[in-house]
């Protein structure tokens, strides 16, 4: 089974199965079926597996373009229908993983994903996780689902765990997409480790195997860990900066000449996004069963929770300055969107910042390039407003959350008579006009 299915690797004739047609599972997809391979996309969304049929592209970083030659050449098919999932010799499963409501992991979609491969599991193939997770899932949670009727994980199927790293949005501007990101591979065997990194190898520039599983899931939670530490690090110094008077940007740029020890994070108004609010989360829930409390994911997540607050602080205080109450004011809300230049707002810090905004009385009128259409946390759907310069002129105060490159800075700091900039987006503006700005 092992060397008929790596030569099929080798061949390029391995068809690949891809469960979740998301952020993650369809610029795999593509990746996969531009090198070659034959495509079979799973989704449980009927939608999304007609437009891919179509050739339409609906995730920002993979063009219709692309889709539209691989539906040409006959290597990317999408289905509805699990059963399909035996016509796979490699399968990736690339489903949600969020939170439940009591914040601990909500395991439904791999679950799901999974009794619907066991459902359909035959000699011969390469389960992958890549859906984010805690440690031992891989061999916790799929492997005895697709261990039946007599199939062992490394004999006649395999199974490996390996963490997608990519940053939807910023292939262009950073240049790391699919194809050039490391992708670190973890089998549950020799032979599962060795299969999955061939396979990674005709995906991308570098495959970094290692010895099982469980290093290559907690590899991805330690590395959105990393992030979610220090972002409330310098947070921390934002707070403390704000209330020395000094000016926090200042010291990150300098200390940023640093040519060694030290990388460069920066301030915001909250976290937001599927990965780093959420992930560090799955070890906490996982470190309980070991009876440990990991102190700085609770602390960086406390910290950070409270910038959406500080932003709502920052607001009032620009208003005072101009002897306005918030209550009755308007406020214009630059970027719902978590990050810049995407249309992703799930998790952003702008719903936490709208709530308090508008519970103290404000009119609040959210504006994004990139989304027309979104819905809050708690699943209000609401409109965005094309920024035009009578609402920026009519505004009370025009706040920052989102460094959009599509927004035109010193048109909005012109205009609005008080901003608050919560991004250092508007760094480049000098002279007078500094005086309308409030920088967190
Ligand atoms: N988005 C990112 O930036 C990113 C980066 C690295 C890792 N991840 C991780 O990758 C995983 C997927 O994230 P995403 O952002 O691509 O999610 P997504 O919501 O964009 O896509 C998930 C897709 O899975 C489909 N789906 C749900 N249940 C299914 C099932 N049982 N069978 C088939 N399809 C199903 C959904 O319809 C959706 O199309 C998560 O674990 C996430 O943490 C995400």
């Amino acid at each position: 089974m092992f060397h008929e299915l790596m030569n099929r690797i080798h061949d390029r004739s391995a068809r690949v199965g891809v469960i979740g047609l998301g952020y993650v599972g369809l610029p795999l997809a593509e990746r996969a079926g531009r090198v070659g391979f034959s495509v079979l996309g799973f989704d449980v969304s009927p939608e999304r597996v007609m437009h891919i049929n179509q050739g339409e592209s609906y995730i920002g970083d993979v063009a219709s373009d692309a889709l539209t030659k691989l539906r040409a050449a006959g290597r990317l098919e999408a289905t509805t229908e699990m059963a399909r999932l035996r016509e796979c010799d490699i399968l990736v499963i690339c489903v949600p993983t969020p939170l439940n409501a009591t914040r601990e992991p909500d395991m439904r979609y791999v679950e799901a994903a999974s009794n619907e491969i066991a459902a359909n599991i035959r000699p011969g193939q390469l389960v992958i996780l890549e859906s984010t997770t805690y440690p031992g899932t891989t061999r916790e949670l799929i492997m005895p689902r697709i261990e039946r009727d007599g199939l062992r994980v490394g004999d006649q199927i395999f199974l490996a765990f390996s963490p997608e790293r990519i940053d939807p949005g910023q292939t262009s501007s950073k240049g790391y997409s699919v194809e050039n990101t490391p992708k670190v591979v973890g089998g549950v065997t020799m032979h599962c480790t060795e299969l999955a990194s061939a396979f990674y190898g005709y995906i991308t520039s570098r495959v970094v195997p290692v010895s099982s599983p469980d290093v290559a899931e907690l590899t991805k939670l330690f590395e959105n860990i990393f992030r979610a530490v220090n972002i409330a690090l310098v947070n921390e110094l934002a707070l403390l900066c704000d209330r020395m008077g000094i000016n926090v940007w200042e010291v990150i740029e300098a200390a940023a000449t640093k040519p060694y020890g030290f990388m460069k994070f920066t301030p915001g108004p909250g976290l937001g996004g599927h990965c780093i609010p959420i992930d560090p989360f799955y070890l906490t829930w996982k470190a309980r069963a070991f009876d440990l409390t990991t102190r700085f994911i609770e602390l960086a997540g406390e910290i950070n929770a409270q910038m959406p607050r500080h932003v709502h602080d920052l607001v009032i205080r620009a208003l005072n300055r101009a002897r306005k109450p918030l209550n009755g004011s308007t406020i214009v809300l630059l970027g719902i969107a978590y990050k810049p230049d995407v249309d992703d707002y799930r998790e952003s810090p702008a719903f936490k910042v709208y709530d308090l905004l508008t519970a103290d009385g404000a009119t609040v009128i959210p504006c994004d390039p990139h989304i027309d259409e979104f819905e809050m946390h708690d699943g209000r759907r609401m409109r965005t407003v094309p920024l035009t310069d009578d609402l920026l002129q009519s505004c009370d105060c025009a706040v920052i959350i989102t460094n959009h490159r599509a927004f035109d800075y010193e048109r909005i700091v012109t205009l609005a008579p008080v901003v608050v900039d919560t991004r250092h987006a508007t760094r480049a503006i000098q002279g007078p006009l500094r005086a309308k700005i409030t920088v967190l």
